[in-house]
């Protein structure tokens, strides 16, 4: 059983109502995520125009800058209009900024690093308790039953209001979710890349809601004549169909695109208008998926 209603939203944790197509913002920082925007005026723009559309889910991390990203919702949006959820991330560091070959990722779950890691989220929103705030990944040198314990007792001491994860398992959502109840789940999922296609059959089950990130990464498909004729049909971009299918494969899913143009945000925002027909999702999801973690 999920907590979608027919309208498109869906209620994370059960009583946090948002709309299915969000925003993702991690675009609206600098080359490699690192730093500022290259336009940071253009990147405000794009915010704006998404709130106003009707946009009331904004995906970010403490890492996109680091800082940057969520300094710059703070001064596009604040004060933030009401029923305006933000959802950020913690738990990941980065040494400098992100390249194909070097990512230069690294974890930390230990209690240290998410109490201030909570406090410098808290401080760069400027909000007094993170609506949705999600471990970005799990550390492998800290179990992930001691990191649900410190993602607890800050909800318990009201600094956080509901606990998501990244990049999981069905194992690690279980184990996270003896020691604190998971609200949401965020790992890679689109139409060309299909490997945690059991977290989001566990998710809608459980009531979880399942944000796949990246859903416009589908490069290994993108010139399929099955995704062409579909998007022929249904009068919509190959971007609008992956981002339809995404929301019609399960009442679970909560979309996140990113973009730092306002044109193509206003595209993906239609992609909510786009239906299509039982014919098309089986052909879509025959379309299968490469596998990348
Ligand atoms: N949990 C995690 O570990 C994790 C990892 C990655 C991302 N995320 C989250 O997922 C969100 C989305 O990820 P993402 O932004 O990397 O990937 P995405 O949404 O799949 O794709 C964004 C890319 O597609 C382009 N694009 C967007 N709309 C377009 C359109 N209508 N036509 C043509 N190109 C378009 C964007 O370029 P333009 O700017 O030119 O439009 C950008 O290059 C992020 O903002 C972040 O919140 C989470």
């Amino acid at each position: 059983m999920t907590s979608a209603d027919q309208d498109g939203v869906f209620h994370i944790g059960g009583d946090l109502p948002v709309h299915r197509m969000g925003f993702g913002a991690m675009q609206l920082t600098g080359p490699g995520v690192w730093g500022p925007p290259l336009d940071p005026d253009n990147a405000r723009a794009v915010l704006r125009r998404a709130v106003e559309r009707g946009v009331d889910f904004i995906d970010t991390a403490d890492v996109y800058g680091p800082g940057d990203n969520e300094r710059l919702i703070r001064e596009a949006l604040s004060p933030y209009s009401p029923g305006l959820v933000i959802a950020t991330k913690g738990g990941l560091l980065r040494s400098g900024p992100a390249t194909r070959e070097n990512p230069g990722m690294s974890m930390n779950g230990t209690e240290a690093h998410i109490r201030a890691a909570v406090e410098g989220s808290l401080r760069d929103l400027g909000v007094e308790r993170i609506d949705l705030y999600q471990l970005h990944r799990v550390d492998p040198a800290t179990p992930i039953e001691e990191t649900m314990s410190v993602f607890r007792t800050l909800r318990d001491e009201g600094k956080i209001r509901h606990v998501g994860l990244s990049q999981v398992s069905v194992e690690e959502i279980e184990r996270a979710r003896a020691v604190v109840e998971i609200a949401t789940v965020q790992n890679i999922y689109n139409l060309a890349v299909r490997n945690y296609a059991d977290v989001l059959v566990h998710c809608e089950a459980n009531g979880i809601a399942f944000i796949p990130f990246w859903p416009l990464h589908i490069e290994s498909v993108a010139g399929s004549e099955v995704l062409a004729r579909i998007a022929r049909e249904a009068d919509a971009s190959p971007r609008q169909v992956a981002l339809a299918w995404l929301l019609q494969t399960s009442p679970a899913t909560i979309l996140i695109p990113g973009t730092a143009s306002v044109a193509h945000l206003e595209e993906n925002l239609a992609a909510c208008e786009v239906v299509l027909t039982d014919r098309h999702m089986r052909d879509l999801w025959a379309l299968g998926g490469r596998r990348e973690t």
